[in-house]
Parts: C-alpha cells; sequence; structure tokens
C-alpha cells in the first residue's frame, strides 16, 4: 500500500510530540487525522504543517480521553475518511512538577493518571478494533522513560503516571501476542521540544516525528520497544531499523 492510500489516526496530534509526527507523515505523502479537544489547537496545527500538504490533514474537535467522546470522535472520523490503516498514540503531558507526594491530594494524582493512562487506555479501546486485524496497519504508542525514574525532585507523581502508560503497553504487548497488526512502543528518555524551546539534550519533535513516521512506513517490527535517549538513537533506533 502506497503511503497516499493509508490513513494515519495520530491521538494527540496537536500536543508537542504529536506534532512533529503529524507534520512527517504528511511529508512523507499519508493522510493524517487528529483529534482534538481544543479547536484553537488544531487551526495551530494546520498552520504549522507544510502547506502543500494540508489537503490531506483531516482534523475533529473531539475527547479521545472519554468513552462517549472516543465514540463519537471515531464516528466523526470515520465518516470523514472512510477507515483508518495506522493509528499513533501520543497522549499525556510534557511536563509535571507539583511536589512531592505529601505535598499533593488525590486530585492531583487523578489528573495525572486520567492525562497518561486513562486517556490511553480508552482511546486504544475505541480504536484498536479499526486497525486490529491487518497485518499491513499499525498501534504505535509514544511512552516516556520518566516512567522508570524520578526526573527531579517534584516531579514523583510523573512518574507515577508514566509508568502506569509504561505497563499499559507491557499488558497490550503480552496480552494480544498473536495479533496481526503492528503492535509498538516508542520510549523517549529525554526532553521533546519545538525547535525555540529547545534545551541540552532534548530532541528536537520534528527529528522525532521523521523517525516515528518511517517506523510507521516501514511496519516491519511489531511488539517491540523502540527506546530514543538521544539524536544518534533516532537515526540507529528508528530510521535505520537496527535494534
Ligand atoms: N514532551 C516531552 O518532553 C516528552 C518526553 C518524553 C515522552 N513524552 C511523551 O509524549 C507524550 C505526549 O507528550 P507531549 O509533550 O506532546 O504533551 P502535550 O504537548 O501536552 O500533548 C498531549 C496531547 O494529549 C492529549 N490529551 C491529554 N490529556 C487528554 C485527555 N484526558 N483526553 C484526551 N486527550 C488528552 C492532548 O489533547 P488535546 O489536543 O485534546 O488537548 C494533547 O494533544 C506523553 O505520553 C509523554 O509522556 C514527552
Amino acid at each position: 500500500m502506497s503511503t497516499s492510500d493509508r490513513v494515519v489516526l495520530v491521538l494527540g496530534g496537536a500536543g508537542t510530540v504529536g506534532s512533529g509526527i503529524v507534520k512527517a507523515l504528511l511529508d512523507k505523502g499519508f493522510k493524517v487525522a487528529v483529534i482534538s479537544r481544543d479547536a484553537s489547537r488544531l487551526d495551530r496545527l494546520r498552520t504549522f504543517v507544510s502547506p502543500t500538504t494540508q489537503q490531506n490533514l483531516i482534523t475533529v474537535v473531539g475527547n479521545v480521553g472519554s468513552e462517549d467522546g472516543a465514540e463519537e470522535a471515531k464516528q466523526a472520523l470515520l465518516e470523514q475518511v472512510g477507515k483508518v490503516t495506522d493509528i499513533v498514540s501520543s497522549l499525556g503531558f510534557s511536563w509535571w512538577q507539583g511536589g512531592p507526594p505529601h505535598t499533593q491530594t488525590l486530585k492531583d494524582l487523578h489528573w495525572v493518571i486520567e492525562t497518561l493512562l486513562f486517556s490511553t487506555f480508552v482511546s486504544w479501546k475505541a480504536f484498536f478494533p479499526l486497525v486490529r486485524d491487518t497485518a499491513e496497519s499499525s498501534y504505535t504508542v509514544i511512552t516516556g522513560g520518566a516512567g522508570e525514574k524520578l526526573l527531579m525532585p517534584g516531579t514523583g507523581f510523573l512518574t507515577v503516571g508514566a509508568a502506569s502508560a509504561l505497563a499499559f503497553c507491557q499488558v497490550l504487548r503480552e496480552e494480544y501476542p498473536e495479533v496481526p497488526c503492528k503492535l509498538n512502543q516508542v520510549k523517549i528518555n529525554t526532553g521533546v521540544a519545538t525547535p525555540e524551546r529547545m534545551a541540552p539534550g532534548y530532541l528536537n519533535h520534528l527529528d522525532l516525528g521523521e523517525a516515528v513516521a518511517a517506523l510507521v512506513e516501514r511496519g516491519s517490527s511489531s511488539h517491540t520497544v523502540f527506546a530514543v535517549s538521544s539524536p544518534a538513537d533516532l537515526k540507529t533506533v528508528l530510521l535505520e531499523g537496527n535494534l
């Protein structure tokens, strides 16, 4: 199947990580669909992608983090695009530094888990059936290395939320060992930013986007965790497919 016949749904496509992936997929000739709760984020995304690819970007205002919202958004999307061949899930948030646990409330923890885990689960449950039984299809989940270590004092709940997303990906791999769809995870062990907000050691979201788009295009591996800790890893791990 050529890229122009493939429709990639990028969950969280209006975010920092997701927008880089959306742009790169469009540049490769894919059609790309993005659902966001915020229409103005979708407008900004449209102006961010290459002008010649804008007609291949399909946007839907919706909430993939609630069961009803995800179903509604799915119907609205399918009416527009007919089919989805690939999904990249990049839901969550970039950073959380609310303080050490004794200063936090249950509400804070709820929000962190809702944003990193519940939305990932709810949207997976709604959208995975669209690609599950097709060998040419893929479902790729973006996760963060914060799940394995405390990034700095005060980021503890980020570690809790990110760890729950890592565990959910492990559950998917082990509960669905023989699913035809290519099921992969990209685990980013460093910060990701737009060119204006880069810090030492960070990945440019455009470079990360190119690497993830290459992974989707290649569609060869499954049940694999691609760990990315530096810009060099993007080339060796994703672009060249070395594991
Ligand atoms: N940025 C980094 O430095 C970094 C580093 C390593 C890993 N990561 C991982 O990359 C992923 C995305 O991070 P990001 O930096 O792109 O975050 P971001 O800019 O905040 O974007 C996150 C996206 O998730 C969506 N979202 C959040 N909560 C939701 C909910 N309850 N229901 C539905 N959608 C929800 C938002 O959708 P709306 O458009 O609807 O608001 C937004 O588009 C996360 O899993 C994060 O762990 C990020």
